[in-house]
């Protein structure tokens, strides 16, 4: 009999064994995870969803507290590991909530099953297995929450696989969580895109060690080509740091790559596509910081809204400063001389020495001076 630990989260209590590790056919529960199984609850509650698929729920942290959270909600909690769903049945009976158990590969289930208002995927690595069948199945407005752990790959790491698995050009930046998020979010719109299915983002966020993206399924023509509309490349410098969107179409002009060149006369690479629309709703952000309680959850929450404002990705100033060989000023200071100059620029949320701005590099460049 493996050894068993009590965790508490919120109202409930869980059964989970003591030697989980991260991977495998082994009972999961991550405790950082909680501002995931937050936010998620949080969204079911605004939406008043009904009907909500946990579709690999593990030991059940997320099924059992949202369905003792949220008023009137059918709560499915599916799993495919029999070790792992003892623990769920257990914690079921443990905490005295009605949840409906599926020991099903989701990917199955969603083929028989995708009447849902919510369905949530929170893998181990990459959601890509997961996600066609989410696209093809849900049904319009469906709400769909997209966890991803493969920061590597997203953010730039490991060009091989990023291609491999999100057909997408990457490399290390000096934005590279930002990169990531904008690389997850616009494959989501390129496979929805497929199905002839657009996506209406509701908050998406990066933390620790994961992004996080909530989106609405909207089951039209139009809606897929509108939602295409956010996707670019993005034309990167390393050596003077710049970086600008650029249109699909313009990339297959003649000499395209040739002509494009940084403000330090460098040529750019070739990025993306990635998203370069807000990767959140600004009105959903205030509404979700009416229901989360912990502090860091509201910085989150604070940062993302204000961010929506500049679509280009954020400058890392340390790296800025140290290749300009310029003193570095305070990010407040900053933001003030920017503003004052009529450019605008915000923290980020992804990293706490970046800043967004919407000017080019020349521009930030005279403003650290
Ligand atoms: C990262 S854990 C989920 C953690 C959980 N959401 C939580 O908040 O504690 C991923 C789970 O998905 C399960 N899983 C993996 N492949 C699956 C599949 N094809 N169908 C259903 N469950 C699957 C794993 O056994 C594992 O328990």
């Amino acid at each position: 009999m493996q050894p068993i630990i009590k965790i508490k989260e919120g109202d409930i209590e869980i059964s989970i064994p003591e030697n989980e590790k991260l991977s495998g056919k082994i009972p999961f529960f991550n405790p950082v995870m909680k501002f995931n199984r937050d936010f998620t609850i949080a969204i079911a509650k605004i939406f008043k969803v009904r009907r909500f698929l946990d579709g690999l729920s593990a030991c059940g942290a997320l099924s059992i507290r949202l369905k003792k959270e949220a008023e009137d909600i059918e709560v499915h909690s599916n799993e495919i590991s029999d070790e792992t769903i003892k623990f769920l049945r257990q914690n079921k009976e443990d905490n005295n909530v009605d949840i409906i158990i599926h020991n099903r590969d989701l990917n199955l289930l969603l083929n028989e099953d995708g009447n849902f208002d919510f369905i949530d995927i929170d893998p181990f690595g990459s959601p890509v297995r997961f996600l066609s069948n989410v696209l093809l199945n849900a049904r319009h407005n469906t709400i769909i929450g997209i966890t991803a752990t493969d920061l590597g790959t997203l953010c730039g790491r490991f060009g091989d696989a990023c291609i491999r698995r999100y057909g997408t050009f990457s490399s290390k930046t000096g934005f590279d969580k930002e990169f990531g998020l904008r690389n997850l979010i616009g494959y989501v719109a390129r496979e929805a895109a497929k199905y002839e299915v657009g996506i209406e983002i509701l908050f998406s966020y990066y933390f620790v060690h994961y992004f996080k993206v909530y989106f609405r399924i909207k089951r039209s023509r139009r809606c897929a080509d509108e939602t295409l509309r956010n996707l670019n490349f993005l034309l990167y410098c390393d050596i003077s740091m710049s970086r600008k969107y650029i249109a699909f179409a313009d990339i297959g002009t003649e000499n395209f790559c040739e002509q494009q060149r940084g403000e330090c006369g460098n040529k750019f690479k070739i990025l993306g596509p990635i998203w370069s629309g807000k990767f959140a709703d600004e009105n959903v952000c205030n509404l979700l910081s009416n229901e989360v309680k912990e502090k860091t959850e509201q910085k989150i929450l604070t940062l993302v809204k204000e961010e929506q404002e500049i679509l280009v990705p954020y400058y890392d100033l340390h790296k800025f400063c140290k290749i300009n060989r310029l003193q570095i000023k305070g990010t407040d200071e900053i933001i003030k001389i920017a503003r004052e100059n009529g450019l605008k620029s915000t923290r980020t949320h992804f990293d706490g020495t970046g800043l967004r701005f919407n000017g080019n590099a020349d521009e930030l460049l005279k403003i650290l001076k």
